[in-house]
């Protein structure tokens, strides 16, 4: 059995993510920053039928954490087979008074992390000669702006990861490697409660179940396995003929103008 490795896999998209593969009895790599909320999804991972689960404490925006990992990996688990660049942030500022450190910290996590954990993946599978599939995570942001603004950093990052997935399918596509991306809509995870707690996470989640209903054509956000499903779609043989690809798994959120006319 073959190793799924997963940016962001403490909690929210990536937390499920990994815990689809071990549902599918894979070796399961979890890389993030959070040890504390790391060491539960491991133990969760290896409760749902992994067959074995890796925590690792990887900053996606370091590069000698990310090169450091993958080598522990190749070190201590079966061949790696799919790789997910699941690790994100979000800053939520208007334009006029965005800060120069919020816009640096988003790219890093989002953009750079992405970079060096598919360059870290290709890089594997190109030295072993061996096939694999790597998804990266973006947004609906890439190509529309949220109507709630206030969200030009995530979404220039996330419309760099869709960039780059096209450029990254190419070079490759000759190593026999496929790369596309999946892009959530709204997911019900922490990173739209960023620094709620107690009763105004609570409001918040109300309000935005309601938002859904309206503005969501299935009407509701996503839960986090939905989006894991669609993620192991395309790690798995299932999507071979698949790369340089975007699979929208949003609800109809991008299909919908909020327009009449
Ligand atoms: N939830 C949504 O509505 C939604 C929609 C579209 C895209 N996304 C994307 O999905 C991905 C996962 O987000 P989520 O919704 O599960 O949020 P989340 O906050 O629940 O999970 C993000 C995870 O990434 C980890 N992380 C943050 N910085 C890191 C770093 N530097 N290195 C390693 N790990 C780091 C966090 O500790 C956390 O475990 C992100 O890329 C996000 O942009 C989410």
């Amino acid at each position: 059995m073959s190793t799924v490795v997963v940016t962001g896999a403490a909690s929210g998209i990536g937390r499920g993510i990994a815990l689809g593969a071990a549902k599918r009895g894979k070796h399961v790599a979890l890389l993030d920053i959070d040890e504390r909320a790391l060491a539960g999804t491991a133990s969760a991972v290896l409760a749902a039928g992994a067959a074995s689960s890796l925590p690792l404490m990887c900053d996606v925006s370091d590069e000698r954490a990310v090169e450091a990992a993958f080598g522990e990996i190749a070190d201590r688990l079966p061949a790696i087979g799919g790789v997910v660049a699941n690790a994100g942030i979000e800053v939520s500022e208007p334009l006029a008074s965005a800060r120069v450190d919020s816009w640096d910290r988003v790219m890093a996590v989002n953009l750079r992390g992405t970079f060096l954990t598919s360059r870290a993946a290709v890089d594997y599978w190109r030295e072993r000669k061996s096939e694999g599939s790597l998804v990266c995570v973006s947004s609906p942001s890439a190509f529309v702006g949220f109507a709630g603004g206030a969200n030009t950093a995530y979404g220039a990052s996330k419309g760099g990861i869709s960039a780059f997935v096209r450029a990254a399918a190419l070079d490759a596509a000759p190593y026999g490697v496929r790369v596309n991306a999946v892009v959530p809509g709204a997911t019900d995870t922490d990173i739209l409660y960023f620094g709620l707690a107690g009763e105004a996470l609570l409001a918040r989640r109300a309000e935005l179940e309601e938002s859904a209903k309206v503005q969501i054509p299935l009407g509701r956000m996503a839960r986090p396995e939905e989006i894991a499903d669609a993620v192991l779609w395309l790690l798995s043989g299932e999507s071979a003929y698949v790369t340089g690809s975007h699979l929208v798994c949003d609800g109809g959120l991008l299909a919908k103008s909020a327009n009449s006319f």
